[in-house]
């Protein structure tokens, strides 16, 4: 099994983990690869960084599916047999389309698209973000433009957030807080203050710079016309729910050698079967590779060194110096893969653990991407030793 089988198997691949591990480059080599080889394939990120975009030599990321032209590849000298299209996630877009979904008219979901508490709420409402990461991933699933779709999840500062996303999206909608809401609205028939009462009050403080004139009447209006979505907003939430958990998602976790990037990773491993998802693979990207112990001596290495380093340099030194470096860089390439071992070790046998080397430079293009596409796909491996 390597990764390449992963991609062959599932409609759907998700890269997890922390940030700056290296979930884009992985979700987007990925993609590189599967299109390459035949796939047509969409590549949706949550990242607005231009980082993806710039590394697909895209200009800007679209908030639409955009095809990376076959002229890219081309002038890389990469075969490319499939198509790839990469999209930039936009929440905003997202729920405006949820709403218009759900709601019972045309006229409410106008209505709620419009409001001023909707615009304030679809956009910093906790966990929004994630959920419609994943409510967007179930739309585009079932779209058969597509055979394989890989996901790049948010740099989020809980890396957790957007698994439970859709369940927590079906509490709040019915959680007692809305509910009073909607009930203390809709008893009274004209929403004040006083009604709302202290248990309610933490939604208003956030809501608090819109209170002009007017704003209880935005609120009501929003709340009577929310609550007309909410049966459909419940429903959709488990069936994202329970469309992450199906045989054709796969969960790709990507982590850094570095030990608190480690922990995190395997805190998602536990997580994700915790919730009952698929967990494929661990990447361990950006492992140092490790030099061979220089085998001659530092008198002998002096004297080869010598003739190539200009009068004024003094070859003992700086064979000294060059000794040092390489010590320092096989202690951190130990390092690493002491913990890519320790890794395996603590989550056992049953998963695949691939390794990508640290490159000297940034991974910025297509030629970059397919090249870590190679490592994700086992054509080539870290070396043991570099001699
Ligand atoms: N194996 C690698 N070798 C060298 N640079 C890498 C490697 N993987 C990622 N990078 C670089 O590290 C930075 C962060 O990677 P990115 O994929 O954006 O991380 P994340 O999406 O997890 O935040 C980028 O500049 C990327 O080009
Ligand atoms: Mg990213």
């Amino acid at each position: 099994m390597s990764l390449g089988d992963v991609l062959d198997t599932h409609r759907v691949v998700v890269c997890v983990g922390c940030g700056g591990v290296g979930k884009t480059t992985t979700a987007a080599s990925l993609a590189v690869h599967a299109a390459m080889t035949g796939k047509r394939v969409l590549c949706l990120t949550i990242d607005p960084a231009r980082r993806l975009a710039n590394s697909l030599g895209l200009d800007e990321m679209k908030t639409q599916e955009q095809l990376v032209p076959r002229r890219l590849f081309e002038a890389k000298g990469l075969e490319l047999e499939g198509e790839l299209s990469a999209m930039m996630l936009d929440t905003k877009t997202t729920f405006d389309d949820l709403v218009r979904r759900y709601a019972s008219s045309p006229e409410i979901a106008g209505r709620i698209i419009g409001n001023k508490v909707y615009e304030y709420l679809s956009g910093s409402l906790a966990g929004t973000q994630e959920y419609m990461a994943m409510e967007k991933l179930h739309a585009v699933r079932s779209d058969n433009r597509y055979d394989l779709i890989v996901l790049d999840t948010p740099p989020t500062s809980n890396a957790l957030d957007f698994l439970d996303a859709p369940e927590r999206m079906a509490d709040l909608v019915d959680s007692p807080a809305m509910r009073w809401f909607v009930q203390a609205f809709e008893g009274a028939g004209k929403f004040s203050f006083n009604l709302v009462g202290k248990g309610a009050a933490f939604l208003l403080r956030g809501l608090s710079r819109f209170t002009g004139t007017g704003f209880l009447e935005v609120l009501a209006e929003f709340i009577t016309d929310f609550n007309d979505l909410f049966g459909g907003f419940r429903e959709r939430a488990n069936e994202v729910s329970q469309a992450l958990r199906s045989d054709d998602v796969a969960f790709v976790i990507v982590t850094s050698p570095n030990p608190l990037a480690m922990d995190e990773a395997i805190f998602f491993a536990r997580r994700l079967e915790e919730f009952e998802m698929r967990r494929n693979a661990f990447v361990i990207n950006g492992m140092r590779a490790l030099y061979a112990e220089p085998s001659l001596q530092e008198g002998e290495l002096a004297s080869l060194v010598a003739p190539h380093l200009p009068d004024d340099m003094d070859a003992r030194r700086t064979v000294k110096r060059m000794r040092r470096a390489v010590d320092d860089a096989r202690t951190q390439a130990i390092a690493d893969r002491i913990q890519s071992d320790h890794l395996r070790q603590r989550v056992g046998p049953d998963l695949l653990f691939v390794e990508v080397p640290h490159f000297e430079q940034d991974v910025h293009d297509l030629g970059a991407l397919s090249q870590v596409a190679r490592y994700l796909t086992g054509a080539e491996t870290m070396p043991t030793v570099i001699s």
